[in-house]
């Protein structure tokens, strides 16, 4: 009989998707052909630009749940790592499927996570295996869920507020806070600041980029991110020889990773600490910085929620800084896809109408992004909304592999932002100096916002 109550939302649901995917199609036309009619830049720009804004993205995806959810081509959109082609998964059910499926859909950065290291995997290019178990628990006994209310989060705030302190009206977000908090956290917290901020902020990106973003193998950046490996390694050898030869007790996170090397630990070997460390490292600094930038563009762009956001500052809601910070993320996650490999041939969607056989060897790229607009499963999907359940948010990935900086992220960027969000009338500042620039890297490098003091 219950079902038969569902009925009606089941229907609107229905309908909601329908309609979605209907308007974005026309808008995306739109848009389209207002790039083509537009004037400046080339009409290859143009049309790059338009297409790939974020509110275009989410309306392609609005597209695809309804026409094509899990569309398959032949084409090799990744070359950086072997494949037979591509699949695009987009509704919810199916995304968060594929990311639990380890034996049907693989990572596959395992090899460039052995350049990096100069041999070994880490466990983020790792399949479910033993190695992987062990090398996980290694870093969650260093890296532990109680440091976050105590060391992590007090630290950011005061980092934070000191940084945008020193900031007279108007800051730079990349230069002047997200990369250096981060920066120094990487000191305070792991006990790894680089031989310089610059170099570790330099280092860390390269080398993100290097694993996830550089999707066509481009040799002239490949060189550079092996020179930079090498180098971030043979610090990192230097540094860990140093705190050791130091014999002292710091309860960082090198620290806590020397202790286990001294009672015997498997896997902590002076290598395994500097493979992990450089994995966590590249996971911690561009991301977050990154992230935070995203979501504060998106409040600017959304008065009613910048407000919101602003408000709760100023009275010190932190939990409410949170929910405006996440769900400006929903619209603009760091990462709009997670992609795996498949192993073996394997379907998604068995059974259903939308059922897809993939080939073994193909790309698949599970949107996150999409499944956080999917009506099927998330209610009002396209208002901006601080009541969400957190179950709603796949902003840092899911399954197997979900970020181990979860907790981390959850409590960094509101500590980042807040400080900003409670200055008086914060605005962008004026002109493009008020837009995100990534200045050629895929993260931003600059953005001035401007406040009153
Ligand atoms: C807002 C900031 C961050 C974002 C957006 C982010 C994003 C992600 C995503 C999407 C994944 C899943 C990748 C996949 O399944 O293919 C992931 C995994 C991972 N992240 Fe993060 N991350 C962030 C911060 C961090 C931090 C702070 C650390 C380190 C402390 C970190 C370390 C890792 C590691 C080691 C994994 C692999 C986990 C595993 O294989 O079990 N990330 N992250």
């Amino acid at each position: 009989m219950q079902w038969l109550l569902n009925l009606p939302v089941a229907l609107w649901r229905r309908l909601l998707l329908i309609g979605q995917g209907l308007l974005g199609l026309l808008v995306l036309i739109g848009t389209g052909l207002g790039a083509l009619f537009a004037s400046g830049g080339t009409l290859a720009d143009r049309l790059k630009a338009a297409l790939t804004a974020p509110a275009s993205l989410r309306r392609a995806f609005a597209v695809a749940r309804l026409f094509a959810p899990n569309l398959v081509l032949k084409t090799k959109i990744i070359t950086a790592y072997d494949n037979d082609g591509t699949a695009f998964v987009a509704r919810r059910a199916d995304v968060i499927d594929v990311l639990s499926r380890d034996a049907d859909f693989g990572v596959v950065y395992g090899t460039r996570m052995e350049t990096i290291t100069g041999g070994e995997n880490f466990f983020l290019g790792m399949q479910d295996t033993p190695r992987y178990t062990r090398d996980v628990s290694n870093m969650r006994l260093a890296v532990r869920r109680d440091d976050v209310p105590a060391v992590v989060a007090p630290f950011m705030a005061a980092t934070a507020e000191a940084l945008v302190a020193a900031a007279p009206g108007t800051i730079d977000v990349p230069q002047m806070l997200s990369l250096p908090a981060n920066a120094r956290l990487l000191d305070h917290y792991f006990g790894t600041p680089g031989p310089s901020q610059a170099e570790i902020i330099d280092w860390t990106t390269t080398l993100f980029q290097y694993l996830f973003l550089d999707l066509k193998a481009d040799p002239v950046f490949d060189a550079k991110a092996e020179k930079t490996a090498a180098a971030f390694r043979a610090w990192m050898d230097s540094h860990i020889a140093a705190r050791k030869a130091e014999g002292g007790t710091r309860d960082d996170i090198l620290g806590r990773c020397l202790v286990m090397q001294a009672g015997g630990l498997p896997g902590m070997s002076d290598r395994d600490i500097r493979n992990n460390l450089i994995g966590l490292l590249i996971g911690e600094l561009p991301t977050t910085s990154a992230a935070a930038n995203l979501a504060l563009d998106e409040l600017l762009d959304r008065p009613d929620a910048l407000a919101g956001a602003c408000a709760a500052a100023g009275a010190g809601d932190d939990d409410l800084v949170a929910a405006h910070i996440f769900e400006a993320l929903r619209f603009r996650p760091l990462n709009p896809v997670v992609y795996r490999r498949a192993m073996r041939d394997a379907t998604i969607a068995e059974g259903r109408v939308r059922a897809r056989r993939i080939k073994k060897g193909t790309m698949v790229m599970a949107s996150n992004l999409s499944a956080m607009f999917d009506p099927l499963a998330i209610s009002s999907p396209n208002s901006f909304r601080t009541d969400r359940p957190w179950e709603t948010y796949i902003l840092w990935g899911t399954g197997l592999h979900a970020c181990f900086g979860a907790y981390l992220n959850r409590a960094n960027l509101p500590a980042i932002l807040k400080p900003l969000l409670a200055k008086r009338n914060l605005r962008r500042a004026a002109g493009p100096a008020g837009q995100l620039d990534n200045a050629g890297s895929p993260f931003p490098v600059h953005f001035h916002v401007a406040f009153d003091q």
